[in-house]
């Protein structure tokens, strides 16, 4: 989440996941570095070399412009940049983002009852979705997507988080977004629209719905991110009075055997 990287957690240490371990049948490991971390490059490069996970997915700002060389000089790990993530936010006001209605597509929150659906259209949105994992050739394809369905039916099935669904005037749901709540706001984890009804404004409305539910909810600001390369969803972010907040790279550490 957004708020990984606006805290400063002290001890920078990498941490096992045991959720992409498990999924790709290695020992995957993640290091976030805050934006204001104190650390230095050297330090960060330090760690990255002393890791012994099968992967280290090291995420760092990208205002850290000399960092990529010392990754790519490590004695004992190889480096590459998978991705850059861009992250975007949002004030909501209750009254601008409430009067925002008159559409034709219907908005609602999913229940339990809509795991098969959100599972279905994790598999089909996500298919192909140009992601950090995808530029690894170590990474099963199949794994990537099942990923993205476990994580969308996983979120479903969290009371602490939130799944908004977008159906079509004769509630076909086409569209959902997974939503995530913290000290900083709600933050848009995983969301998409079923490529037979892209290019007619339905993520748009998607997003507007989903911000007057949440202003009406008292939740003061909407975070979301995605791959730079993305432009379709951070068009319509724009177009809906996102910002940018900040950027970050992702890279792969894999020891060199
Ligand atoms: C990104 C994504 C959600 C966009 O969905 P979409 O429903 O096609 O988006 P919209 O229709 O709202 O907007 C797309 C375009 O349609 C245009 N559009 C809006 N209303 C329209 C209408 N009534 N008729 C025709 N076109 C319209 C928009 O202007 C926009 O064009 P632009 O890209 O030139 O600005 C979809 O491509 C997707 O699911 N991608 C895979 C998952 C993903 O990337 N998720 C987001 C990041 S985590």
């Amino acid at each position: 989440m957004i708020s990984d990287f606006l805290q400063n957690p002290g001890v920078l240490l990498p941490i096992h996941s045991r959720v992409e371990s498990e999924r790709f049948g290695i020992d995957v490991a993640r290091l976030n570095i805050p934006i204001d971390s104190p650390a230095s490059d050297i330090q960060i490069a330090q760690i990255c070399n002393e890791s012994s996970a099968d992967i280290l997915i090291l995420r760092y700002p990208s205002t850290r412009n000399r960092l990529a060389q010392s990754l790519a000089d490590l004695s004992k790990a190889q480096a590459f940049q998978a991705d850059t993530l861009v992250y975007f936010s949002k004030d909501l006001d209750p009254i601008t983002e409430s009067s925002k209605t008159n559409y034709s597509w219907k908005f609602s929150i999913a229940s339990p009852n809509d795991n098969s659906i959100i599972k279905a259209l994790s598999q089909i949105i996500f298919q192909d979705y140009p992601n950090h994992y995808r530029s690894n050739h170590r990474l099963g394809s199949q794994s990537i997507v099942d990923g993205y369905v476990e994580w969308a039916s996983f979120g479903l099935a969290d009371s602490a988080k939130l799944t908004a669904i977008i159906e079509t005037p004769d509630s076909k749901k086409i569209g959902f977004a997974l939503v995530s709540f913290d000290e900083n706001g709600a933050e848009i984890e995983l969301n998409g629209v079923h490529p037979d009804f892209h290019n007619q404004g339905v993520y748009s409305v998607l997003l507007q719905m989903l911000m007057g539910y949440l202003a009406n909810q008292k939740i003061e600001k909407l975070s979301i991110s995605t791959q730079i390369q993305n432009t379709r969803a951070i068009r319509a972010w724009v177009k809906a009075g996102f910002n940018l907040e900040f950027s970050l790279n992702t890279f792969h550490i894999m020891p060199r055997y």
